[in-house]
């Protein structure tokens, strides 16, 4: 038999899947990772943690799925974006913990930037903000404050990575140092219209090309984990970044086909097709996962707090037991009897951009209860996956391109229907979850499966997307609305000064 290894390097877990040709997963291991936060700005992970998770989780899953390695045709990866690895060439060993994607300490360096008049020309290069989220400032710290890591640039000798070059390197025992094109697109280094390292951005930043991966596409031979590691040699033939690599698992290969993905926060992106589509509401330009030669984009949007919202209910009010009690607590009321929860507990990303936003509860009155608190909290979810839905539609509108005309599900909270019926509600579209929620492991493996020839274009991954439950509107578009107005009137009281 024939089978496909997905490796999936998350925020909070490491987690490895084998995958059938037919898309079916067989097996899956994982092993929950929690970063430190050492400071009130800082969140990082311990790289070599990240590794040894990865390859033991790996490991365990070709054991529980009781094949042989030489039964694994290719390896997928996918990973957390924008967090910067950085290690020494000559031995492999990283020169500090790595910087996550949501360590803001580089926050101040931004704002410089922004005040220095920087912000227009490293958007129209990036498709990016200027914003402590991307990588390109979190490697310009590291340059400035871990002297090792100034000494090995000065000797030629350093590397820095995305999560995926990092377990590339291990996986290939240094000898393959690249990245795909979705994850450099997130770096504030990348031309996403050259398709390479920008030359005056890298200046910008200090940073050498000597010190980055080569760029490829996401399908393609990246390299071969070395035997040791499985007892045979495979060929690692995908690497994307892990909304991108979802977006591909959703089979939205065309323009105007979108995602969401509901995990402790929210990642919307649509596809553009083959041309960038700058946004004038507040998303992000992205190259998307690229099969081929082909350049393709995307228009990306998150929110912070996304199921984040229901660990909070349970955690910090222990408003019930388990996450997925909540769905029966909401769902013992009609609604939210006019309670709207904005949980911008640490501002408000895309299409607001409110740092300083803070989460409110409105519309108390004194037959609130409970239930109505916790359905307002779910319905949170989908405001905000709405608000930046509609963004996108703005966008493509404005340019002429296809209007959404469904919205593919996965993540954790995706499971919720209660959620997902209110999502369709919202946006007056069919809300369609499929059959395998593993969405960002079945793209890396899609893609891993492309580039050693398993599959022979994405058309045959369309055929192999199968839906599972598809949620129609509900109400009228003049309720969606009235609704959305109420969210909107919300996120005003929210973004008050506190
Ligand atoms: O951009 C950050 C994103 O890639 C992180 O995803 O699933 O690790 O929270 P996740």
């Amino acid at each position: 038999m024939a089978y496909l290894l997905a490796l999936d390097q998350g925020t909070s877990s490491s987690r490895s899947i084998i995958f059938d040709l037919s898309g079916a997963l067989i097996a899956i291991e994982q092993c929950e990772l929690l970063p430190a936060t050492p400071g009130p700005d800082r969140v990082e992970h311990d790289p070599l943690r990240l590794w040894r998770t990865q390859l033991e989780t790996a490991r365990k899953v070709i054991a529980k799925a009781n094949i042989g390695p030489q039964e694994i045709l290719a390896i997928g990866i996918t990973n957390q974006r924008e967090t910067v690895v950085a290690w020494d060439t000559h031995n492999g060993t990283p020169l500090c913990p790595a910087i996550v994607w949501q360590d803001r300490r580089t926050q101040v360096q931004c704002q410089q930037l922004i005040d220095a008049g920087y912000e227009t020309t490293i958007s129209s290069a990036t498709g990016l903000r200027l914003d402590a989220y991307f990588s390109a400032t979190k490697m310009q710290w590291v340059l400035e404050n871990v002297p090792e890591a100034k000494r090995c640039a000065d000797g030629g000798h350093l590397a820095f990575g995305t999560v995926d070059s990092w377990l590339l390197w291990q996986l290939s025992r240094g000898k393959s140092f690249a990245t795909d094109v979705s994850n450099a697109s997130r770096t504030l280094l990348f031309n996403i219209h050259t398709g390479q390292w920008d030359t005056d951005l890298l200046a910008l930043f200090g940073i050498t090309a000597q010190s980055l991966p080569v760029v490829m596409p996401s399908s393609g031979l990246f390299g071969y984990a070395r035997k040791d590691w499985f007892g045979a040699e495979i060929p690692i033939f995908g690497i994307a970044g892990d909304q991108q690599s979802a977006l591909f698992g959703q089979a939205c290969f065309s323009d105007g086909m979108a995602k969401n993905t509901y995990g402790t926060g929210c990642f919307a992106l649509m596809h553009t097709g083959v041309t960038p589509k700058p946004s004038a509401n507040g998303l992000i330009t992205t190259r998307a996962a690229q099969p081929s030669s082909q350049p393709v984009f995307a228009l990306e949007g998150s929110v912070f707090v996304g199921g984040a919202i229901v660990q909070w209910l349970r955690d910090g009010l222990n408003a019930f037991e388990r996450s997925a009690d909540i769905e029966a607590l909401a769902g013992s009321v009609d609604t939210a009897g006019g309670v709207t929860v904005v949980p911008a507990f640490s501002g408000l990303g895309a299409p607001y951009w409110q740092p300083d936003a803070r989460g409110t509860i409105t519309g108390l009155t004194r037959s609130t209860t409970l239930a109505h608190i916790a359905r307002a909290a779910l319905e949170s979810i989908a405001f905000q996956s709405t608000a930046l839905l509609l963004a996108m539609s703005r966008d493509t509108a404005q340019q002429g391109g296809q209007p959404l005309s469904e919205l593919r599900v996965d993540g954790g909270a995706s499971a919720n229907n209660l959620l997902m019926q209110f999502q369709a509600d919202l946006l007056g579209i069919p809300v369609v979850r499929p059959t395998v929620t593993e969405t960002t492991a079945l793209g890396a493996a899609w893609l891993a499966g492309l580039g050693c020839g398993a599959y022979t274009s994405p058309d045959e991954l369309t055929q192999l997307w199968k839906p599972e439950r598809t949620f129609t509107p509900g109400i009228s578009t003049a309720q969606a609305q009235a609704l959305m107005q109420q969210w909107e009137h919300a996120v005003r009281q929210a973004c008050v000064p506190q």
